[in-house]
C-alpha cells in the first residue's frame, strides 16, 4: 500500500503525517519516544473504505515542537487542528500508549468529531507518585544522554522480551531519530496529564482496546478496567506481544482493528 509522507501548514503551526488509503478516517496517535512511523505496519494493512492518518506529534517526526507548553492539552489541540486542515470533520480517533492519553484529551474536548475510539496498549488513570519518580529519572536521562540512553532504558519495557533482534533495531532507531528537546517535553506532558478515568463512561462511541499479552507498561489488567468501564467496547488482548504490540504483531493487530472498523459493536 503506498503511504504518504506529507507536511501542513495548521491553524496551530506546521505538522507532519503519514497517510494510506481512502475512505473513512482513522486518526492514529503515537507513542512516547516513538514517531507516526510506528504505525507503518497498519498504514501498509489499510481496509478497502478506509484512510488512515498518523500524526507526528509537535516535537516528534516532522512536526516542530515550537515554543507552546506540551500537554496532553497542547497535542490534543494540535490534531484537532490537523483534521480542521484536511477537512476531516469526524473519524475514528485512537492511539498507542501516550497517543491513547491525547485521544483521551480529544475526547474531553471535542467528544462530537468520534465516531469510534481506538485504545492500544495505554491506559486511563493518572501516574502514581512512583511512576512520576520515574519520569524525572527519565528526563535526568534524556538530558544527560539524548535519545540513545532513552532507548537504552526504554526498550527492555517496550518490546517482549522475546521480541525479534529486526523489531528490536528498528525501535531503537526510530527513538534515536527523535529530538531529546521533544521526548523531554513529552515526559513532561505525561507526568502532569489527568486521570482519564471519569471520562471513560461519557464515551458513547464505540471503542476498541487491543494490548500486548506481556506489556510490561500498561498490563492487560488496565486495558480491562477500561473495558469494564466503557459502555461499548470490545477488547483483544494479542498474544506473545509486548508494550508495541501493533508493531511486535502487525497482522494480528490490524486484523483486530479491522474487525472493529468493519463491524463496531
Ligand atoms: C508510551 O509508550 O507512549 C509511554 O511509554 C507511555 C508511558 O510512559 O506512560
Amino acid at each position: 500500500m503506498n503511504i504518504s509522507e506529507r507536511t501542513i501548514e495548521t491553524a496551530r503551526g506546521p505538522m507532519g503525517w503519514l497517510e494510506a488509503g481512502t475512505g473513512w478516517p482513522v486518526i492514529l496517535m503515537h507513542g512516547c519516544p516513538l514517531t507516526a512511523a510506528m504505525w507503518r505496519p497498519q498504514l501498509e494493512r489499510v481496509p478497502a473504505g478506509w484512510r488512515f492518518v498518523a500524526p507526528d506529534l509537535r516535537g516528534f517526526g516532522r512536526t516542530p515542537l515550537g515554543d507552546v507548553p506540551a500537554t496532553m492539552d497542547t497535542y490534543a489541540r494540535d490534531v484537532l487542528a490537523l483534521m480542521d486542515t484536511l477537512e476531516i470533520d469526524t473519524a475514528t480517533i485512537g492511539g498507542l500508549s501516550m497517543g491513547g492519553y491525547v485521544a483521551f484529551a480529544m475526547h474531553r474536548l471535542a467528544p462530537a468529531r468520534f465516531t469510534g475510539l481506538v485504545l492500544a496498549d495505554t491506559r486511563a488513570q493518572a501516574d502514581t507518585p512512583e511512576g512520576r519518580e520515574g519520569r524525572a529519572a527519565l528526563r535526568r536521562a534524556v538530558a544527560a544522554g539524548g535519545p540513545p540512553a532513552v532507548a537504552s532504558q526504554m526498550l527492555p519495557k517496550l518490546l517482549a522480551p522475546r521480541a525479534d533482534d529486526s523489531i528490536v533495531a528498528a525501535v531503537r532507531l526510530m527513538i534515536e531519530s527523535t529530538s531529546a528537546a521533544g521526548i523531554d517535553a513529552a515526559i513532561a506532558a505525561m507526568m502532569d496529564r489527568p486521570d482519564s478515568t471519569p471520562d471513560l463512561p461519557r464515551v458513547s462511541c464505540p471503542a476498541v482496546l487491543l494490548v500486548g499479552e506481556h506489556d510490561a507498561i500498561t498490563p492487560v489488567a488496565d486495558s480491562e478496567a477500561m473495558r469494564g468501564a466503557l459502555r461499548r467496547s470490545t477488547l483483544t488482548v494479542i498474544p506473545g506481544a509486548g508494550h508495541l504490540a501493533n508493531i511486535e504483531s502487525p497482522g494480528t493487530f490490524s486484523r483486530g482493528l479491522a474487525d472493529f472498523l468493519l463491524a463496531p459493536i
